[in-house]
């Protein structure tokens, strides 16, 4: 996994048909997808339950790149081993989902995996500066987590003041929920580099009619790149 900067779309599989995630993942590659965003929720951390690490590594073959692994789960130090065994290449935990958050990170990285920090929206910055030496990537998120199709709730400032934050170190801004076409300019432009998005990827297609995701996919990276001025 080689470090860049530039747009990344991560559909989340969320949105995907789940007795259909093979077919899903490949699809969303094929149409485009730089990366592959997985929600493990736990009915604890949030109101609603996915998936685990069985689904994990049974996915893991489909997906040509990058396997995102967003963990809504708590606690989290338990899991760690199973995520990382899976084939997760990152593996995000929340900031609020235990005491430990230091050492949980200390235990991504030690399992040979990318190690991601989330932030609900309710969460300030307070604490990260003592984490940038021991993460690749922070995700804010842009709804309370737990659900797909929920209204993006703007979190501009934060991420621009995360971005300021992370100055040259290579550490990805990601933002997750609500990204629309719409809601994507104004993140780009606060410094986002990776854009989840669930609905607004996997509506009005199917894996037997996979075009849709590419155009919806298209839709959102022009309208990110556009506003950061990326010229194509
Ligand atoms: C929310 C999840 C998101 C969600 C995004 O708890 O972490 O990844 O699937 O879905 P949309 O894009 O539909 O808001
Ligand atoms: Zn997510």
């Amino acid at each position: 996994m080689s470090f860049s900067r530039s747009i990344k779309i991560a559909p989340s599989i969320l949105a995907a048909d789940f007795a259909n995630f093979g077919a899903e993942c490949r699809a969303v590659e094929d149409q485009g997808a730089d990366w592959v965003h997985v929600d493990v929720m736990d009915g604890h951390f949030v109101p609603n339950i996915t998936f685990g690490p069985a689904t994990c590594a049974a996915i893991r073959p489909h997906i040509r790149g990058v396997m995102d692994v967003h963990l809504m789960i708590a606690p989290v130090d338990p899991y760690i081993e199973g995520f990382a065994k899976a084939g997760a290449d990152i593996i995000t935990a929340h900031v609020e989902a235990g005491p430990h958050i230091f050492r949980t990170l200390q235990a991504i990285r030690a399992s040979g995996a990318k190690a991601g920090l989330a932030i609900n929206p309710g969460t300030g910055l307070d604490g990260v500066e003592n984490l940038l030496d021991m993460i690749d990537l922070v995700c804010v998120m842009t709804v309370n987590p737990g659900f797909g199709g929920q209204a993006f709730i703007d979190m501009t400032g934060k991420v621009r003041a995360l971005r300021a934050l992370i100055g040259a170190r290579p550490i990805h801004v990601e933002i997750d929920g609500g990204i629309t076409p719409d809601t994507a300019p104004v993140m780009a432009r606060a410094g986002a580099d990776v854009l989840v998005a669930g609905s607004a990827v996997f509506k009005g297609g199917s894996v037997i009619d996979p075009a849709p995701y590419g155009t919806n996919i298209r839709a959102i990276r022009q309208a990110a790149e556009a506003a950061i001025g990326v010229v194509v």
